[in-house]
């Protein structure tokens, strides 16, 4: 680790330009659930297929609704971390970075992270299912509801549709400003920090792998090994929270 440790800080020291590309472990020492962890993952707690799905919320609106609204007021009542601040501040020793991020939860704006460009949406972001105008919808104030408590989703006031979460759900296309936007920065970039994902989501997963095609170092930071494919591939084994503070004072200080 320390000698991972070391050279992963060099790479970050003479980046000019560096993309952290972050999935949901980023968010996990925030009090969030990943999707794949064995146990607690919501994947493994879920159905995706009753949840995230556009067939899903066509069978039962108020099951998928609902379950969105307990994420939402869920990540709402949550605070950034380490690890997002430590990316946060990467800001103030880095030219250029980019945040490319599959999660949902609006955690790297609110650690105070410029631009980030969103994969999967956002679940603060409610839409309209049928017109797609965008809806504001305040967060419960009270408790969040309970897991699998089913909630009627408000309607447009254009079309009297039926509000949607946000994010992408399986079967559907990523935005596609975000995607081109997240692919060039990819292409720029010097070093690509993966930060809390499985990869294991297409096309968000090709990311990565473009960055080791175009020359850049690629640094995971996962409690979990890492499978490399390729020698400009660094793996720092340990919670973001706990590594990237650490990466960062290596690096800067
Ligand atoms: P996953 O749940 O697939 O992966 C989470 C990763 O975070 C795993 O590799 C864990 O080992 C790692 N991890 C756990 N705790 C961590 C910590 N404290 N610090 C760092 N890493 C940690 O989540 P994603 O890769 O984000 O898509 O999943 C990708 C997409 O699949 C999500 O955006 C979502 C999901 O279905 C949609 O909803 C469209």
């Amino acid at each position: 680790m320390l000698e991972s440790l070391q050279t992963a800080a060099r790479y970050l020291k003479q980046a000019e330009h560096i993309v952290i590309f972050s999935g949901a472990g980023v968010s996990a020492e925030s009090g969030i659930a990943t999707f794949r962890d064995a146990l607690t993952g919501l994947w493994s707690r879920f159905d995706p297929q009753r949840l995230a799905t556009p067939e899903a919320f066509q069978a039962d609106p108020e099951l998928v609704w609902g379950w969105y609204e307990w994420r939402r007021a869920q990540a709402d009542r949550v605070q950034p971390n380490p690890g997002h601040i430590a990316i946060a501040e990467l800001e103030r020793h880095v030219p250029r970075v980019t945040i490319v991020t599959q999660n949902v939860d609006n955690l790297h704006e609110r650690a105070g992270s410029g631009r980030v460009i969103h994969l999967h949406g956002s679940i603060h972001d409610p839409r309209c299912f049928s017109c797609a105008r965008p809806m504001q919808i305040p967060v419960a104030e009270t408790e969040p509801p309970a897991d699998g408590q089913r909630t009627p989703p408000p309607r447009c006031l254009n079309c009297n549709g039926m509000a949607r979460p946000g994010v992408v759900w399986f079967g559907e296309a990523l935005p596609e400003e975000a995607w081109q936007a997240a692919w060039q920065a990819v292409e720029e970039c010097d070093v690509l920090l993966s930060v809390g994902t499985s990869a294991a989501v297409y096309p968000a997963a090709q990311l990565p792998h473009l960055a080791i095609e175009k020359g850049a170092t690629v640094i995971h930071v996962n409690p979990q090994p890492v499978e490399t494919r390729s020698e400009r591939e660094i793996v720092l084994i340990g919670p973001a929270g706990k590594s990237l503070p650490l990466l960062l004072k290596k690096a800067f200080y």
